[in-house]
């Protein structure tokens, strides 16, 4: 079931950082590969680069300060309900993390079911969590890349949606190997977005099944 849309998706985004995948978004929506809009970018550090980012292309930025939350037992589902006072406020249809340094709550999840994506600089379910090229080049492995997923309660555990493989050179570093990586989540994270704006991502168990010209198949990697 493919959708057409008369208006762009309504995209949410959360970001705590240097904000180059935020940017890639902006880019795809403005040269017209993305159908879609940017109604607010939230981040939890009031310096983000990500925040700038959002500013310089008049798209509504917000610091949403986590200090008043803490110190109470629900802290982090306190957070996640005003992140979600927000989203719905500008009417976010998907939630976009890129770069999002805090672990989403049940708040979030359920009230987005399917509806959160996330980028990981690995080939889930392989190195999860943080310094994972770090952790890549010490486990020595040959291939590593990017992954786009659905977030769901359990760290970097939602169904996979679209992945990107990258060669592992024996001379890396971790930087030298991040930098490839993030080449690739550039490319990679504002396709996995506009098949969602089309309607072509459907998923079955922890399984996501993209669908082209009509019929339904699971991708391998780097089929998108
Ligand atoms: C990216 O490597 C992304 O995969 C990970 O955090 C990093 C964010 O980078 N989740 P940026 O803020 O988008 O530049």
């Amino acid at each position: 079931m493919s959708i057409d849309r008369a208006q762009p998706l309504r995209l949410g985004v959360l970001a705590s950082g240097r904000g180059s995948n935020l940017q890639a978004i902006i880019d795809a929506i403005e040269t017209g590969t993305l159908d879609a809009r940017i109604v607010v970018v939230i981040s939890n550090k009031r310096e983000a680069p990500a925040l700038d980012r959002a500013r310089r292309h008049g798209i509504t930025e917000i610091f949403l300060d986590p200090k008043p939350f803490s110190g109470r037992p629900d802290t982090r589902e306190a957070y996640d309900r005003a992140l979600l006072d927000i989203l719905q406020k500008y009417e976010a249809e998907l939630v976009l993390l890129a770069g999002y340094m805090k672990i989403v709550t049940s708040v979030l999840v359920q009230a987005y079911p399917n509806r959160i994506m996330n980028i990981h600089p690995a080939l889930l379910p392989a190195f999860p969590g943080l310094d994972v090229q770090k952790k890549a080049l010490e486990h020595g492995v040959k291939i590593s890349g990017c992954t786009v997923h659905f977030v769901t309660e359990g760290v970097d555990e939602g169904p996979i949606i679209v992945q990107a493989s990258v060669p592992v050179l024996e001379s890396d570093t971790a930087e030298a190997l991040s930098a490839r990586i993030l080449e690739q989540e550039h490319r990679l994270y504002p396709r996995a977005v506009q098949l969602y704006a089309e309607g072509k991502l459907q998923v079955e168990g922890r399984c996501v099944r993209i669908q082209k010209n009509g019929s339904s198949s699971i991708p391998s990697a780097d089929a998108v």
